[in-house]
C-alpha cells in the first residue's frame, strides 16, 4: 500500500513563553492524523484549539516537541517541499501584481521569465483573473485576493494542498463559488489536501474524512467522520440533502461541546 501524503504520529506541541520560560502552554497533545495521497481531509474544531499549529507542522514550518511526521512516508526534518499552503491571512506580496504573486514561487525554483509567466497566466485565467494579471493586492476585492492566493498555491503543482480557513473573510456567495472551483481543480487532480477550517458546513461539504479537535489545552482528535456524500458535489445544494443534515447532525453532537469550552476559555483568557 501506498503510504500517505501526511503521516502524523503521536504529535504533541508545547509552546515556552519568551516572557517566561517556566510558562508553557501544549496546544495539541498526542495526534495521529493522516491524509491520503488523494484524498481531501478536513480539521474542524474550536478557535485556539491548535488547527493552525497541526497545519504549521505539516508543512514543516513548526518542528513537533514530540511525535513522529511523516510526507509520503518519508521523515519531514525540513520545510514540506511537496506541499504548497495557503495561509489563514492574506499572503499576497502587495509591492507585486497579481501576475507578479503568482509567478514569484517558479521565478524562486529557476523558471525562465517567459515560462513563468506563461504559467502564472494559465492559472490566472483558472481562477477566473485572466485579465486581471497587471492588478496590485489593493487594487483587488478580498475574492480575488483569495482567488490570486490559490493561483499562487497551485500553479506550483503541489502534491499536498495544506489550506488554512482560506475563504473565512469572504461573503458567503462568494465562498460557495470558491469552495465549488476548488472541488472542480481538486477532481481533476486529486492531491492531498489538509483543510482547516471552523466551519462545519464548509468541512462536511468539501471533504472525504472531517476529523474534529477537542478544546485546547491539549488538544487533539475527538471524532472523525467519513463523508460519504457522491461526487461530484455543489457545496450549497448538497446542504438540503438527507445525508448532509444527518452527518452535520452526529458531528455537531461531538463538537458542540467543545466548541462551548473553547469560548469560556477566551473569556477567561480575555
Ligand atoms: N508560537 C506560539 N507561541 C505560543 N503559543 C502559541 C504559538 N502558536 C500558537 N500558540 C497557541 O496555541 C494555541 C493553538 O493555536 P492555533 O493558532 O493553532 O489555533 P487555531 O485552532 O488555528 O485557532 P483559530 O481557529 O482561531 O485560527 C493557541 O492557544 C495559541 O495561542
Ligand atoms: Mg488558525
Amino acid at each position: 500500500m501506498n503510504p500517505p501524503a501526511i503521516d502524523l504520529q503521536g504529535v504533541s506541541c508545547t509552546f515556552i513563553s519568551k516572557d517566561d520560560p517556566g510558562q508553557r502552554y501544549t496546544a495539541v497533545r498526542d495526534v495521529n492524523l493522516t491524509v491520503g495521497a488523494s484524498e481531501f481531509v478536513s480539521v474542524v474544531g474550536p478557535t485556539g484549539c491548535g488547527k493552525s499549529t497541526l497545519l504549521n507542522v505539516a508543512a514543516g514550518l513548526l518542528a513537533p516537541s514530540t511525535g513522529s511526521v511523516k510526507v509520503f512516508g518519508e521523515p519531514l526534518t525540513a520545510i514540506n517541499t511537496r506541499a504548497g499552503y495557503m495561509f489563514q491571512t492574506e499572503s499576497l506580496m502587495p509591492w507585486r501584481t497579481a501576475l507578479g504573486n503568482v509567478m514569484a514561487g517558479l521565478s524562486f525554483r529557476g523558471v525562465s521569465d517567459a515560462e513563468a509567466t506563461k504559467q502564472a497566466e494559465d492559472w490566472l485565467r483558472r481562477v477566473g483573473l485572466g485579465g486581471f494579471g497587471d492588478r496590485y493586492p489593493h487594487q483587488m476585492s478580498g475574492g480575488m485576493r483569495k482567488r490570486a492566493s490559490l493561483a499562487q498555491t497551485l500553479v506550483l503543482d503541489p502534491d499536498i494542498i495544506l489550506m488554512d480557513e482560506p475563504f473565512s473573510a469572504l461573503d458567503i456567495q462568494t465562498r460557495q463559488l470558491m469552495e465549488n472551483e476548488v472541488l472542480d481543480l481538486w477532481a481533476a487532480k486529486k492531491k492531498a489536501v489538509l483543510f482547516i477550517t471552523h466551519d462545519l458546513d464548509e468541512a462536511i461539504a468539501m471533504s472525504d474524512r472531517v476529523v474534529v479537535l477537542s478544546a485546547g489545552p491539549a488538544s487533539h482528535p475527538i471524532g472523525e467522520f467519513h463523508i460519504d456524500i457522491p461526487r461530484p458535489r455543489d457545496v450549497a445544494e448538497i446542504k438540503t440533502t438527507q445525508r448532509f443534515i444527518e452527518l452535520h447532525a452526529a458531528i455537531w453532537a461531538v463538537m458542540r461541546e467543545e466548541v462551548l469550552k473553547g469560548y469560556q476559555q477566551q473569556l477567561k483568557a480575555a
